[in-house]
């Protein structure tokens, strides 16, 4: 009898435009994943959307791209069951569950909670939306998610540690007080790459404006990459000779950032040409910036050719999305079955 497959399962919020942050901190381990042996689950995490988005028609035409653009990246929907947060209802029914046995002390020293408070702290007006139980209550949300199919392993970046180690935690407490039900996953481990941002900060991020996205075309790739800062002096090279020829001198952000870039995307011996030049401190950035926004453009081309095929109509990504959903929907209903029952409330009617 062959061991049973293990699960991989991780939730991407439908955020708009992809950028190359979220391409080499997430989507590309999950690309890898699918070629494991375990099954892999992505969803499009639509109800956490809705902590944030404000504008209704936002999320749904978001979901759509946000899976558009995952398939157009090499995500293979034959390989890895991706499928829609609110097309499994009874998520919600698991978090209600799970919220019984969470307590409040530990939602609130959740990262996403405490960066809200804060800045409405900082600022009453600063956002829309109001500090909701839907904010407090996401990391029992994503605790639901992550149960409710079983996961054995739950590949996310930094940010998103903490709220897999409280889905950990639920799981353990609702298990030694209403007995072993629910399947614990194995912690995370992995190591998140940052992608530095345009802008010369330390991570490329949507809120602040500095990304080179996925579908960007090439005269907005050319204006984005011409725009970064390189007009502070070469900083003094520490003239260490014995220094491996890979590692980066120290740089002026911008630079920085070019050179990063083009070492993820550019062959070996480019990179190191330009990395030659920099230690002889000759003028090139005009040049460094050319060459790096046509291996952008070579990188994103494939991307967007896919991305825009006409067989991609939102009629049959619906369809997907629900068959998707249909194949999940078993092992869902059984988790929340086995709950119901360890909780002592019975079967639910949904279920012959
Ligand atoms: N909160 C995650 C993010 O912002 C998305 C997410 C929702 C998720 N549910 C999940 C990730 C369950 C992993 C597992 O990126």
């Amino acid at each position: 009898m062959s061991a049973k497959r293990e699960v991989i399962l991780s939730g991407i919020r439908p955020t708009g435009r992809l950028h190359f942050g979220n391409y080499f901190g997430a989507i590309q381990s999950f690309i890898r994943l699918q070629d494991g042996d375990a099954d892999c689950y992505y969803f499009i995490a639509d109800y956490h959307a809705l902590t944030t988005i404000t504008e209704r028609r936002e999320i749904y035409r978001a979901t759509l791209d946000m899976l558009k653009t995952y398939v157009a990246c090499g995500l293979d929907p034959a390989r890895s069951v991706i499928y829609r947060q609110s097309d499994l209802p009874c998520t919600a029914e698991l978090s209600l569950l799970l919220g019984m046995v969470t307590n409040i002390g530990h939602l609130e020293r959740g990262t996403t909670y405490k960066d809200k408070l804060s800045r409405l702290e900082a600022d009453p007006k600063v956002e829309g939306n109001p500090l909701s139980f839907g904010l407090l209550g996401y990391p029992v949300l994503m605790a639901a998610d992550i149960l409710i199919v079983k996961a054995d392993m739950v590949p996310v970046g930094d940010d998103q540690r903490q709220h897999v180690e409280m889905a950990c935690d639920i799981a353990q407490k609702f298990n030694h007080r209403f007995g072993e039900t629910l399947k614990i996953p194995r912690p995370v481990s992995r190591e998140a790459v940052r992608i530095p941002g345009l802008d010369g900060s330390g991570k490329m991020g949507k809120s602040d404006n500095n990304t080179l996205d996925l579908l960007d075309d090439p005269k907005t790739v050319l204006k984005k990459i011409k725009g970064v800062e390189t007009s502070t002096d070469p900083l003094d090279l520490d003239t260490d000779s014995d220094a491996p020829e890979m590692v980066l001198p120290k740089m002026p952000p911008g630079v920085g950032v070019l050179y990063y870039l083009l070492n993820l995307l550019a062959p070996e011996e480019v990179y190191l040409d330009f990395l030659g030049k920099y230690r002889r401190k000759e003028k090139f950035y005009g040049m460094l910036k050319n060459t790096l926004a046509e291996y952008v453009n070579q990188f994103n081309a494939p991307i967007i050719e896919k991305y825009n095929d006409p067989a991609n109509s939102d009629e049959s990504i619906e369809a997907f999305l629900r068959a998707n959903a249909e194949k999940v929907t078993p092992v869902a209903l059984d988790t929340v079955e086995a709950c119901r029952m360890a909780m002592g409330i019975g079967h639910s009617l949904y279920r012959a």
